[in-house]
């Protein structure tokens, strides 16, 4: 046989198996998985003895090139893409409709603005999913043209906020219940940002009003039961509506369990935390200055929501890891003392796969599998790319992390690739690095070189596949 690509000796994480097999590559997709063949061609060896060979990472939240709270992000499509890069992975789906915008514009213009945007810088494949400001519709009308219409080009998934109220972003229980109802009609799947917002405006105005301005009160005003309580209306709306429904970032201990409960009852809802909510407590907002640059919602917790969200991913109750990257600098988050105003969100594209990794298998909370499964394989068959993205099997696209499970590197910001000089996890050390990632049979990195190229980023569009859905835990 020939290929162009033969990665052997790895330790890869295939569908329900881990061993250790050789990875013959033709063009962009994998051709042979195996370790029978005697004699071969291949225009390339790469030799992966002693590494991890896991399915190249797939990001389910990103935000590049946003416009949010006032606040642009400097990171282009370009560098943003390369940083997911350089931390093993292979395809973001990335938000629209928090970038800058003309008064009146539709979401058809601001997804393909951002497609736009993508298709020249993006050096790995992606995928959007719009988010459904209020602006954008006024009748159930308008939303099932909407809903209906991107459907029918591929783009299932949409996201809502029930926070951010003060910014004007949030979706009230009412046309959540609507919007759920359009959702379940054109087979779609709902992400909802769940936090009340009425709860969390009002205690945000008690707490200005009293001068109390500083970053722990982002914390205060949105205590974990503010994000329960969201989540509670969101999955008895799911159940009345049978919408697929997908919480993002999702940090509480008791947040987990009212989802998995809905599980139970046969509901297709899922859970996606982030590494942040896995490593970082809301001691970290205290700090009056730096505390700033920990301000994301919704907020840090604490460490008994952390062993409850590793213990949630590795039984099954949390299905994926986002990073909710943000790529805000120091002085973006530094300009407001006051902490209603300073722009939420963090980076963590580059991070994200690396943590999961280091935090996750090397301290043995998670197995391998389970790694594959939450930074890769569920994001696929949840939001319609799977077999093509998020497995290791012959048919698939090629797209293939090697990870170096004794590499120590640190998170510095000077350390990552984020175009930003922010890292919130500048004191931490991950244990095993990818030292390959591969883009359809392209290998883009290699031992902390780029060799990919902006604009050979593929957009990927899908559709929700209910069978599917039901298999992922
Ligand atoms: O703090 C966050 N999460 N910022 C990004 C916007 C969002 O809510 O996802
Ligand atoms: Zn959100
Ligand atoms: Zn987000």
């Amino acid at each position: 046989m020939s290929f162009d690509l033969f990665i052997k000796n790895g330790k890869v994480i295939g569908p329900q198996w881990v061993k250790e097999v050789d990875i013959g590559i033709e063009g962009e997709v994998i051709t042979y998985i195996g370790n029978s063949l005697k004699k071969y061609d291949a225009a390339r060896i790469i030799d992966a003895t002693g590494k991890i060979v896991s399915p190249g990472g797939i990001d389910p939240h990103t935000h590049f090139e946003t416009n949010f709270m006032g606040s642009q992000v400097p990171e282009t499509w370009e560098k943003g893409s390369i940083a997911a890069a350089f931390g093993g992975t292979t395809s973001v789906l990335d938000f629209a409709g928090l970038e800058k915008e003309e008064k009146g514009d539709t979401i058809e213009v601001m997804i393909n603005r951002k497609l736009e945007r993508a298709k020249k810088l993006s050096t790995i494949d992606y995928a959007v999913k719009p988010i459904l400001k209020n602006a954008f519709y006024k009748t159930v009308d308008d939303l099932s043209s909407i809903i209906k219409g991107l459907v029918s080009t591929g783009i299932p998934a949409f996201k809502v906020f029930m926070a951010y109220r003060k910014q004007g972003l949030n979706t009230d229980d009412m046309w959540l219940y609507e919007i759920m109802k359009v959702v379940h009609n054109e087979n779609a799947i709902l992400q909802i940002h769940a936090e009340n917002g009425m709860i969390e405006e009002a205690n945000q105005n008690r707490f200005i009003s009293e001068g109390k301005t500083e970053a722990i009160y982002h914390y205060y005003a949105k205590p974990n039961f503010v994000e329960n309580l969201a989540i509670q209306t969101a999955m008895v709306l799911a159940e009345v509506t049978k919408s697929p429904t997908y919480i993002v970032h999702q940090s509480t201990k008791e947040g987990l369990e009212i989802i998995s409960n809905y599980r139970m009852k046969g509901l297709s809802v899922f859970d996606e935390t982030c590494p942040h909510y896995l490593t970082r407590t809301r001691k970290y907002l205290e700090d009056k200055i730096k505390g700033r640059h920990y301000i994301m919602s919704p907020p840090l917790r604490d460490s008994e929501d952390i062993l409850a969200l590793w213990n949630g991913l590795n039984i099954g109750k949390i299905q994926t890891v986002g990073s909710d990257h943000v790529a805000y600098t120091i002085a973006q988050k530094e300009e407001f003392a006051e902490f209603t105003k300073v722009p939420n969100g963090t980076p963590g594209v580059e991070t994200r796969l690396p943590i999961v990794f280091s935090e996750g298998v090397r301290k043995g909370r998670i197995t391998l599998s389970r790694f594959a499964e939450v930074t890769s394989t569920n994001v696929a068959k949840i939001f319609g790319l799977y077999p093509k993205k998020g497995t290791i099997q012959v048919g698939s696209d090629a797209d293939l992390v090697l990870i170096d499970p004794n590499f120590e590197h640190k998170m510095r910001a000077e350390d990552l690739h984020t175009d930003s000089d922010l890292s919130i996890y500048d004191d931490m050390t991950s244990k095993g690095w990818p030292t390959h990632t591969i883009l359809r049979g392209e290998v883009i990195v290699e031992d902390g070189s780029f060799y990919g190229k902006a604009g050979n980023g593929k957009y990927l569009t899908g559709k929700v596949d209910t069978s599917l859905l039901a298999g992922v835990w």
